[in-house]
Order: C-alpha cells, then structure tokens, then sequence
C-alpha cells in the first residue's frame, strides 16, 4: 500500500463480504459491507472473479471463522477485542456484547476512508469501535492502543486478518514480540498468512502469478509468506500455538471441500503466551 492512498483490497474484501452475506443460508451476515465496498469495492470485486472465481467463498470462510472465535471469547469473558488493520471490518458494530470494548487499529489513510465513509452511513454505531491509527511498519500499535484506553494487564482478543502478507517480516515481528510480552499472557491473536510459494515472485504457477497480480493492480504488494510461523511465533515469545488450512476452514464450515478451490496458500493461526481457558479452536 502506499503512503497516501486507503486500501483498495479492503474495498475488495468488503464486497466479497457483502455478496456472502446476501447468499440463501449465508455463512457470514454483514449488513454494512455493501455499503461500505460501494460501487468501487464491487467493481474490484468483478474484475478480480475473472482471475480467482474462488475469492467469495474464501473470504466468507475467513469471515465466519474469526466471527465465531469473538462470539466465543466475548462469551467466555474476554472484555477486549483488537482489529489490526481493520479495513471496512464491522466486526464492532456486528458483534458488540455488553461490557465488551472493540479497538480498531489501521493504517491512517485506510482508516480516515473509512470513518468518512461511515460518516455517511445512516445508522451505524460509530462508537462501537475506538479508533487508533497506526503504521505496523513505523508505529508501536500497543503504544497507541494503551493511548486509547485499552489495558494491556486484562487478557484481549485481537485478531488480524487478511494484513500479514502486505507487511515485513520485521513490522510482523515486532508486532508479534508486543502482543506477546507486551500484553496479559492469555491474550490470544488470530492472523491468517500466505504460504511462501504465492510471494515468491519466481514462482511462475497461474494462480500464484494471478493473485500476486491482483493485488498490484490494486496498488498493493505481497511481501510476506511462510510454510511455518511456528519458530518465528516461539523466537517472539508465544508458548501455544494452533493452526488450520483454508481447506479444513472451508470443510468444517460449510460441509464441503473441493479441489479445485484456489486455498492452498494461506492458513489461520492462533497464538497466545499462555494457553487461553477455553476449549480448542479448531
Ligand atoms: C486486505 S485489507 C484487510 C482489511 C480487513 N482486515 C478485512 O479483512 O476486511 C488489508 C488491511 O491491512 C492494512 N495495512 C496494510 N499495511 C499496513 C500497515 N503498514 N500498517 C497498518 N495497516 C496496514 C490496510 O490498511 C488494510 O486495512
């Protein structure tokens, strides 16, 4: 992304979004989405169905699974929630539970397009979120947060979603290391990553080369990819790490698996200090 301009793949994101949420038996309800993508998030949408018809579907999953964990935690006594890199993300307004405190964290540009949006946006609950700019690759986000009122001795959820692949391994590292050692140790992360093969831009296969495509059209650029976040999260800090494929995702959630999906390049990840007390994730 750069400097100055808001993230068009979050625009992207929302109108996949909003088309899931309009499906007969949706896995996903996102009332805000369409409004929020606009015309502009649903045309990036259809132009990107030509190169990964599959896109829908993999956003829903990713979707539903990280709604499904903020119900759980919230319902298991979690009072904070933290939305790294945030988008058009209405995770706030969606899933608000008495007691509990959403953060929304992004970068600044993508954020003030999304407040003015929002702004238009009849009926919203504009307070359901406290809103902090930050810049993975230059700011401290637990500082800004803690700036904010979040407190880093009660144990939060935060999730980041669709957001590793567009950083450096250091902004990554450094986020992780804060999350870890920064913040109560039972607080749990939720990220997703690319695997290596779809960054890596020798790798000639089509629907690695259409999805780095994509993204560039969109004036955006993969940068990160890993096969194992398992040493990276144990060298910052995390003891309990769990993780699952698109594929398991997509299978557990909708009861069905087919191949020819494009999944196969990107997994979920839970990580926390400590081991949370409730049940596994997957
Ligand atoms: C694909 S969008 C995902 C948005 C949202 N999480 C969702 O799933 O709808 C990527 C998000 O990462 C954020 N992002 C990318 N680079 C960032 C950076 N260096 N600092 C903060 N946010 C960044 C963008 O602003 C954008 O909101």
């Amino acid at each position: 992304m750069s400097e100055r301009s808001a993230s068009r793949t979050a625009l992207m994101v929302a109108a996949y979004r909003a088309r899931a949420s309009e499906r007969p038996g949706a896995l996903i309800s996102d009332p805000w989405a369409r409004a929020l993508a606009g015309e502009e998030g649903e045309a990036i949408a259809t132009a990107v169905d030509r190169m990964m018809p599959d896109r829908e579907i993999w956003v829903a999953v990713r979707t539903a699974w990280l709604d499904e964990q903020v119900r759980r935690f919230t319902a298991g006594g979690y009072r904070q929630v933290v939305v790294l890199g945030a988008g058009f993300d209405t995770r706030a307004a969606r899933l608000a539970a008495a007691g509990v405190r959403f953060f929304e964290v992004d970068h600044p540009a993508s954020q003030q397009e999304k407040l003015a949006r929002l702004a238009q946006l009849a009926g919203y609950p504009r307070d359901a979120a406290t809103h902090v700019e930050c810049d993975f690759e230059h700011h401290d986000f637990l500082e800004r947060l803690v700036d904010r009122g979040f407190d880093p001795a009660s144990p939060a959820l935060i999730t980041w979603e669709g957001v590793t692949m567009y950083l450096a391994e250091a902004a990554i590292r450094h986020t992780l290391a804060r999350v870890a050692f920064g913040c109560e140790p039972h607080t749990v992360l939720l990220f997703d990553h690319l695997m290596k093969k779809i960054v890596d831009p020798s790798r000639e296969h089509e629907t690695e080369r259409a999805a780095r495509k994509l993204v560039q059209d969109l004036g955006e650029r993969f940068v990160f990819g890993t096969n194992d976040p398992l040493p990276m999260l144990y060298e910052e800090g995390f003891r309990w790490v769990q993780s699952a494929s698109f594929d398991e995702l997509c299978l557990n959630l909708t009861g069905s698996y087919d191949r020819t999906r494009q999944f196969r390049f990107q997994r979920v990840v839970a990580a926390a200090r400590k081991r949370p007390n409730l049940p596994a994730l997957f």
